[in-house]
């Protein structure tokens, strides 16, 4: 038992009809730390990610945040959750500032302080200028920045994002980069899933590997590397898809 947990997910199965997506996975997650969640397509990982972000429950097993059950308080969790899923959920005939809108009054924010933070996660996320375009005009990368936007407004304590850098251009890895380093310096906790996590591994504290719902590897990348032998994360996931 790791005593710096902040985020405890214990012994989680979860099937979809007789197929088991995740097989006792059990992680602890610290304060403040990126984590990094990998694996090649089909390991589990967005399975992992979405009951985290309460969307879905566990077969069997929790996971605790701050020592609060996801089963049974899942409404005060996602309070303190910002979580942005693989598929791009906006609607492109609106624009950006207009989505980001709709969000923040899911999230209850009203009047002068909603303006304000809708300006400020654009403006993060460097799509302030596009704010009145609409999403329909905007480059997937675009589209993939304004969706972390929107898991911002409600300023959450936990980032947990799925795949962020798939198929987005290099300014927007930039820009999702240099935020994912703005927002740990200022106490966020960071859960990124990714079958090929490329260039955020250098702001992965700790990783863990997933492969067929199964929990292979868990602490620093350099850890992992030594004990596996293995000279690189790519070199690993090879040896995962040969199996
Ligand atoms: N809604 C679903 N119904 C049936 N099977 C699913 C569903 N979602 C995921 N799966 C299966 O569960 C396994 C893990 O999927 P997923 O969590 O999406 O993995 P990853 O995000 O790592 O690619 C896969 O075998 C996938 O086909
Ligand atoms: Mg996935």
């Amino acid at each position: 038992m790791d005593t710096n947990s902040f985020i405890s997910v214990r012994d989680v199965t979860k099937k979809y009809r007789s197929r088991i997506a995740l097989d006792r996975v059990s992680i602890e997650v610290r304060r403040g730390e990126v984590f990094g969640l990998i694996g090649p397509n089909g390991a589990g990982k967005s399975t992992f990610i979405s009951m985290l972000a309460t969307i879905n429950k566990p077969d069997s097993g929790d996971i605790l945040v701050d020592g609060e059950s996801i089963v049974k308080t899942p409404g005060r969790i996602r309070e303190r959750i910002g979580y942005v899923p693989q598929e791009i959920a906006l609607y492109p005939m609106l624009s950006a500032y207009d989505n980001l809108d709709l969000w923040a009054g899911v999230y209850g924010l009203k009047g002068q302080q909603k303006k304000q933070r809708i300006r400020a996660v654009l403006d993060y996320l460097r799509l302030g200028d596009r704010s009145r375009d609409r999403v329909a005009t905007f480059s997937g990368g675009m589209k993939r920045r304004l969706n972390i936007a929107a898991s911002l407004l409600h300023k959450p304590e936990i980032l947990i994002m799925d795949e962020p850098t798939a198929g987005v251009d290099i300014l927007s890895r930039t820009t999702i980069s240099e935020m994912i380093r703005s927002l740990k310096n200022r106490g966020c906790t960071i859960i990124i899933a990714s079958h090929y996590i490329d260039e955020l591994e250098s702001l992965c504290d700790r990783v863990a590997i997933l492969n067929k719902g199964v929990l292979l590897h868990t602490g620093t990348l350099k850890g992992i590397l030594s004990k596996t032998g293995t000279e690189s994360l790519e070199a690993l996931m090879l040896n995962l898809e040969e199996m």
